[in-house]
């Protein structure tokens, strides 16, 4: 039987590195898009599966769609999910793909400055001022959308809260990993209403990914 829009499974997937990790895990879950996503200027994908879709976002909108069930369920980074919160989700599998770190970073010649006066720029504005108010900091945050490393360069700010992966970024910029804040992976989230409505199609899926994750841990 043709599925419909609305009993179609929808997954929302991180686009970018995280989406370039995910579909080859998804793959070995049995899952795949019937063309190719990143050649494709389309947002929604039917799948192998009949009744499942993906569609294709930015990591920080994936919590969103799920949050409201627009999308049953994600895969987003931790960092996303330690900065908006998991209201509404349950973050059910560590897909162990797109591993890096939560870190500070400040220039390499800098000496930390004075707590009360440091400008840390992020765009994890809660995530930093947590971190800092755990050092016994209330720093001036200063929310930026990308390339973060320019701001100490720039004097708009002194330290910056990014992710780290190579660490590659960080030196070709003139700068310094200092305070490790978490480690981060992809996670796999739910819509707490499709856990309930949906269970038997989104267990089977999370046993499937579940056991493609555990495989390559085995290797
Ligand atoms: C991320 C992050 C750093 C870089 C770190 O940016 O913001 O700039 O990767 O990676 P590295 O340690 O391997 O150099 P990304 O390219 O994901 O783009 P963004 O600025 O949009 O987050």
């Amino acid at each position: 039987m043709q599925s419909t829009q609305s009993d179609t499974l929808t997954i929302a997937l991180t686009k970018g590195r995280i989406l370039r990790e995910t579909l080859p895990l998804f793959a070995e879950a049995g899952l795949e898009p019937l063309e190719s996503i990143e050649r494709s200027r389309k947002l929604i994908f039917p799948t192998s599966v009949d009744g499942v879709s993906f569609v294709v976002l930015r990591g920080s909108d994936v919590p969103t769609y799920v949050r409201h069930g627009a999308a049953d369920i994600g895969v987003v980074g931790k960092d996303l999910l330690m900065e908006f919160g998991d209201e509404g989700l349950y973050e059910v599998l560590d897909l162990e793909i797109a591993r890096c770190r939560l870190m500070t970073a400040g220039l390499n010649f800098s000496t930390r400055g004075h707590a009360a006066k440091i400008r840390v720029a992020t765009k994890f504005v809660n995530i930093a001022r947590a971190h800092y108010a755990s050092r016994g900091i209330q720093p001036n945050i200063i929310k930026l959308y990308g390339a973060m490393e320019l701001a100490p360069i720039m004097n708009l700010a002194d330290e910056i809260v990014d992710i780290v992966d190579t660490g590659n970024t960080l030196k070709a910029n003139g700068m310094k990993p200092l305070d490790h804040i978490a480690d981060i992976s992809s996670r796999l989230i739910v819509n707490r209403a499709s856990m309930r409505t949906r269970n038997s199609v989104i267990s089977a899926l999370v046993e499937r990914l579940t056991t493609a994750v555990d495989s390559r841990r085995a290797v």
